[in-house]
């Protein structure tokens, strides 16, 4: 596996591939990976000839009293994991790699309006920061597909949009959602949890599953059931953000007559946010 920081080399690489006629994926990352960057990884291997896996702690999707500065930086044991899942070459660039200081500067994009509800209320700002990150990446890379995680749903559906509004030729792939054997979803800010917190974090699940399987039974009011979730996890010692009944496709509010939908959560764990979700139908 190479492992390169800067644009123009990878370029050189990329062009060189693309010449070969090699369908190309990128597994966008912040890296600290775990079981979920290593399936989604796994996912792009089966489907692409040539992978590129990049690793950018990506300032503009942080908040000003976000955790950017203590964000886990692990680029060694990441390159490890990634040369054992046979990528091909690791991307990690600096921040003024990524957005060429002293160049014209980089498109800002905006999320559109699926970037300012659920996660976007409370995070003003961020999906932008996400979708003009990824744009970079894609413009770089220029990959056949491109694999993210389901665990960050509504980010999903932000690249799907990009993709979309962009024209761009990119399959995305979704991967599903990877959960430690407690049902807890894998994620870096795990790490933040103490011992404590984290005996009560599997309750997030717990309450989704919950909650699904009483509006698919239909014996209740949605806007009871979660109201209920709501108030179990503040009783669990949660401080929920939100907990949300949408459709799957496109995140707004459900009517009666849509089947496919998904449950969002969002919640603090003292100092550490947790988000979880749920795909179902009726
Ligand atoms: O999901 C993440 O790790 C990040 O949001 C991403 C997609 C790598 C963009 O910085």
């Amino acid at each position: 596996m190479q492992t390169l920081d800067s644009v123009e080399p990878l370029q050189t690489v990329i062009a060189r591939w693309k010449s070969q006629g090699h369908k190309m994926g990128l597994v966008p990352t912040m890296g600290d990976l775990h079981e979920g960057h290593l399936s989604l990884v796994r996912l792009a291997r089966e489907k692409a000839d040539r992978l590129v896996v990049s690793v950018f702690v990506n300032p503009l999707q942080f908040g000003p009293d976000e955790d950017f500065t203590r964000y886990p930086r692990q680029l060694e044991s990441d390159a490890a994991l990634l040369e054992k899942a046979q990528v091909d070459l690791l991307f990690a660039p600096s921040v003024d790699a990524m957005y060429a200081k002293g160049r014209p500067a980089v498109q800002q994009v905006s999320a559109g309006e699926i970037g300012d509800i659920l996660c976007g209320l409370s995070r003003p700002g961020h999906f932008d920061g996400v979708a003009t990150a990824v744009n970079r990446l894609f413009a770089v890379v220029q990959p056949d597909l491109a694999a993210f995680g389901q665990k960050d749903y509504q980010q999903l559906l932000v690249i799907r949009r990009l993709v979309a509004e962009q024209g761009l030729a990119i399959d995305i792939l979704g991967g599903s959602i990877a959960r430690e054997a407690d049902g807890l979803a894998m994620s870096t800010r795990n790490r933040y949890l103490d011992e404590k917190a984290r005996a009560v974090a599997p309750r997030l699940f717990e309450e989704l599953r919950a909650a699904a399987a009483l509006i698919r039974s239909g014996t209740q009011e949605h806007a009871r059931i979660l109201q209920r979730s709501i108030e179990n996890l503040t009783t669990a010692g949660f401080r929920p953000n939100y907990f949300e009944l949408r459709r799957a496709v496109d995140l707004t509010v459900p009517s009666k007559k849509d089947r496919e939908l998904v449950l969002l959560a969002a919640a603090h764990l003292g100092e550490t946010r947790l988000i979880d979700n749920l795909l179902f139908s009726l």
